[in-house]
């Protein structure tokens, strides 16, 4: 294949064939395409954007490039979740084991981080002893044990779009709605469930920085899935301001913790330090639960799923989802419970007001540059480095009082003073009281009550 011309052709803004995306495909996946012309070829596409035939086409030859997956053996419903991406993003970790508890089938291959956002994957490996990397006959049995299971993407599932994301990041290609589409949807298709619910994120730490980009992209999203015979729901959510409290991969799984031994399931009682990652959680949960004829509608799910924590039964799923994945139980919760704070400083308010707004972008990428996330495709992932966010949007602070604890985990190079400043100018701080951000924005299609998402 004519590398050369489909460059040229997409420069000037020219549609692909399908059978030129086929080709382009399959010569990523043989390595006959230099990484130096896909390199060039993604950043036209950033540039020029894909048409919905494009994006089609590359979701389909995605699929084709690996195997697909077959639950039909497993106790149904079988569901799914993705995230487009976020910062302090630590849905999956909670989620899964609660849709268990549901009484759904719950399964999910993850990513490592992508951009300045975090990846489930590089999450659990933080955990002592967690193993990513089951073949098929262990995650059914771990799906047996326990009715949930996360593993990192096989190497025989959408190769192409391993290879292509790996590219994305170290050349900043990621943000290109048709990319992420077909990105996100292959993998969803190859990965076998039979109902599958996106987490749109939409705001300053996402891909998608506004509400229209969101909304076409869960348009997109909703489509592909159609025309690939899937049935699947969006909940295009807030990341305005970083997700919960935590951003880092040991410190988000110790929030998760935190979330299932507290009260702050209760977030009718509101005050509670990560009601929004709880609220997110509940709502995707719900929409599951109605796909699946599990609910009468998605807003039921919700109420279903918020009913649920208070028996202990979610906690109870999530350690036994741990444990039967080999990750070590008692030494995380020893973990969590002596945190090591001797590496750590606190970042301080410069004035006094109401925080009315975070460059949640940049707090991400603070946070990879801390160590939470990758520089580089080899870089290794620091599981204690991240950020504790004090102060979020609606606090009221004092001059002086702390709006964030950055952590340099195994680092032994101090935390450099100008991180201390950038997280600071990532701070709106105003003197008039603001709106408090709601974290769900919309959830679709418009059917079957999908919308209509009470709370
Ligand atoms: N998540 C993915 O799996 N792919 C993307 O392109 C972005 C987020």
């Amino acid at each position: 294949m004519e590398l050369l011309s489909l460059i040229r052709a997409k420069r000037r803004g020219a549609e692909l064939s399908t059978t030129d995306i086929q080709q382009l495909v399959t010569g990523i996946v043989d390595h006959s395409v230099a990484d130096s012309q896909l390199a060039a070829l993604l950043m036209a596409i950033c540039y020029e954007g894909l048409s919905y035939q494009e994006t089609f086409a590359l979701t389909r030859a995605f699929i084709d490039s690996g195997v697909t997956l077959d639950w039909s053996h497993l106790p149904g419903p079988v569901v799914d979740k993705h995230s487009t991406g976020g910062v302090g993003d630590k849905v999956s970790l909670l989620l899964m084991p609660w849709l268990a508890a549901a009484g759904l089938t719950a399964t999910k291959m993850s990513g490592r981080s992508l951009g300045h956002t975090g990846g489930t994957i590089d999450k659990l490996e933080s955990i002592p002893g967690f193993n990513v990397n089951l073949t098929g006959a262990q995650m059914a049995e771990v799906i047996n044990d326990v009715g949930c299971c996360v593993v990192a993407q096989g190497a025989d599932l959408v190769p192409a779009d391993k290879i292509v994301y790996a590219l994305r990041d170290a050349t900043d290609t990621v943000d290109e709605l048709g990319l992420i589409a077909a990105s996100v949807i292959s993998k969803k298709v190859a990965a076998g469930a039979d109902y599958i619910v996106l987490d749109v994120k939409c705001g300053s730490g996402a891909f998608f920085t506004s509400l229209a980009r969101a909304r076409k992209f869960a348009q997109v999203a909703l489509r592909l899935g159609r025309d690939l015979g899937k049935q699947i729901g969006c909940v295009i959510s807030n990341m305005d301001q970083p997700l919960g409290r935590t951003i880092g991969n040991i410190l988000e799984v110790h929030e998760v913790l935190d979330i299932l031994n507290g009260q702050q399931l209760d977030i009718l009682n509101g005050q509670q330090t990560s009601e929004d990652v709880v609220e997110l959680c509940a709502t995707l949960g719900g929409v599951l639960l109605a796909l699946s004829g599990k609910a009468a509608n998605a807003s039921l799910g919700r109420q279903a799923m918020l009913d649920l924590p208070k028996t202990g039964a979610v906690g109870e799923r999530f350690e036994r989802w741990i444990a039967a994945q080999r990750g070590d139980v008692a030494q995380l919760n020893a973990q969590a419970s002596t945190p090591n704070t001797t590496r750590q400083v606190s970042v301080q308010a410069t004035r006094s007001g109401v925080v009315a707004g975070m460059n949640t972008r940049k707090i991400g990428e603070i946070a990879r540059r801390l160590g939470a996330g990758r520089l580089t495709k080899d870089d290794r992932i620091d599981p204690w480095a991240g950020i504790l966010c004090v102060k979020k949007v609606g606090d009221t602070v004092e001059a002086g009082e702390v709006l964030a604890y950055l952590f340099q985990g195994s680092s032994s190079e101090p935390i450099p003073k100008e991180l201390l400043a950038e997280y600071q100018q990532t701070i709106t701080i105003s003197s008039y009281g603001v709106e408090l951000p709601q974290v769900v924005l919309e959830v679709l299609p418009p059917n079957r009550g999908l919308s209509v998402i009470g709370g």
